[in-house]
């Protein structure tokens, strides 16, 4: 099945004929992007990333997967924003995927989260992965210096040259001087990918190889969505539809899009989304602010707002086909709870009737919503699903008239925090 968009639940909030309007912009932006026409496109090497992963980059990095995982009880990644959010969100989805622990840091300036990681590690075998595009972004750099000396007093200048990897520039930024001084081990992030859509480049397969994801299979989903959401073809592109829905959704004022799912392991999707979509789309006073929910726990707390609050909101629900383990809400003798009547039912049946029952009453309610829903949650599909994000967001931004591969409004608090900080 792959993944399927549907978009019934639009019904009546978006006319058919602006659908069909949108249509020849949308085949302007696809041309723009597939022949590197629009703004920003120097940082359109994405677009074809996928089916340029060479089957002996995915060997060489799964023998560097295996020598991490015998020689190493758990992984520190570092890096933050895109160096960061797509590694943690694929080893949280993929849950059981990881053979080893990925422990994080350099994603925030936090003193006691980060004295607590190191508590936790330091009985242990540890394997560093540091990364970082520009190579001098301050909350992982200010983190490696730390966690490099702590590696130093554990094993000593030589041994770290095993344990310590980096995934940089080829050629600028501090961390390519320090890993080739050093002599670590480092991978290159290519020039014409942008930190939030380098999940399918080194900064994301080498953490999740050397953690023990299936590499191989998340980069063949991926290829998948390359293939699929390349088609020129409206009809049969559902990243061009949903990219489409979304932009007309936002033109009538609906200014908020809550991606929204039932399970508990897409929280980090959701995170790793929201930086997609904010930063591609979040500019020139423009961009449809991205937020998310998990539900049922959120309906608990936000469900109010979601069904009766300003209705500037459309909703996204990403839904998963089939759960991978199975448990049976039992029968009970006594039935004093009154639950009886789901006695025999899959616990997922239950979450797949709260869904239909929170898509039909958010509708009613006037959140107009739309539902991605993928096979199983495994490597392949996740690939799948980040592809069909990246390719919405980069039609979606070329609709609505930003570059959406820069992020220029990023740069603003760190010259205040380097003012501050004193430095030159
Ligand atoms: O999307 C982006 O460019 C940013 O979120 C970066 O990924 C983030 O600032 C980290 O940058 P770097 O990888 O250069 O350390």
């Amino acid at each position: 099945m792959g993944l399927v968009l549907n978009r019934s639940n639009l019904k009546g909030f978006i006319d058919p004929k602006d659908m069909e309007n949108i249509v020849p912009l949308v085949q302007k932006a696809h041309k723009d992007l597939h022949n590197k026409t629009g703004k920003g496109s120097d940082y359109v090497g994405w677009v074809n990333l996928p089916s340029s992963i060479k089957p002996a980059f995915i060997d060489e990095l799964e023998d560097l997967g295996k020598k991490v995982q015998e020689n190493s009880d758990c992984v520190i990644s570092i890096g933050i924003g895109g160096s960061y959010l797509g590694i943690r969100a694929s080893i949280e989805f993929l849950r059981d995927a990881a053979k080893i622990p990925v422990y994080y840091v350099g994603q925030n300036i936090c003193p006691d989260y980060l004295a607590s990681i190191l508590d936790q590690v330091k009985d242990k075998r540890v394997t560093v992965v540091v990364i970082s595009k520009s190579g001098t972004t301050t909350e992982p750099a200010v983190a490696f210096r730390i966690v490099k000396k702590f590696m130093l007093e554990k094993y000593g200048n030589e041994q770290l040259k095993d344990r310590i990897i980096c995934v940089t520039d080829e050629k600028k930024g501090a961390l390519r001087k320090i890993a080739d001084k050093s002599g670590y081990r480092a991978f290159v992030i290519p020039d014409d990918v942008g930190g939030r859509f380098s999940i399918l480049t080194p900064v994301g397969l080498v953490p999740l190889a050397v953690a023990g994801v299936d590499v191989r299979k998340f980069v063949a989903g991926a290829q998948a969505g390359e293939k699929e959401y390349s088609v020129k073809d409206f009809e049969k592109n559902a990243a061009y539809q949903y990219a489409a829905a979304r932009f007309i959704l936002s033109q009538q004022g609906k200014v908020i899009e809550v991606l929204s799912s039932f399970y508990d392991n897409m929280a980090f999707v959701c995170e790793w989304w929201k930086q997609l979509f904010g930063e591609s789309e979040g500019k020139d006073g423009k961009g449809i602010f991205p937020a998310s929910m998990i539900f049922s726990t959120d309906l608990h707390s936000m469900g109010q707002l979601m069904q009766d609050g300003m209705r500037n909101i459309f909703e996204t629900f990403v839904m998963i086909e089939k759960s991978k383990r199975s448990i049976l809400i039992p029968e009970d003798a006594e039935n004093l709870d009154d639950f009886n009547f789901v006695a025999g039912k899959e616990l997922d049946f239950v979450n797949k009737k709260a869904y239909q029952a929170t898509s039909a009453a958010h509708f009613e309610g006037g959140v107009p919503n739309m539902t991605i829903t993928i096979d199983t949650a495994d490597a392949y599909h996740l690939g799948l699903l980040y592809y069909f994000f990246e390719k919405a967001v980069g039609i979606s931004g070329y609709l609505s008239g930003v570059n959406p591969f820069d992020q220029p409004g990023v740069e603003a608090y760190k010259k205040k925090m380097f003012t501050l900080l004193g430095r030159k």
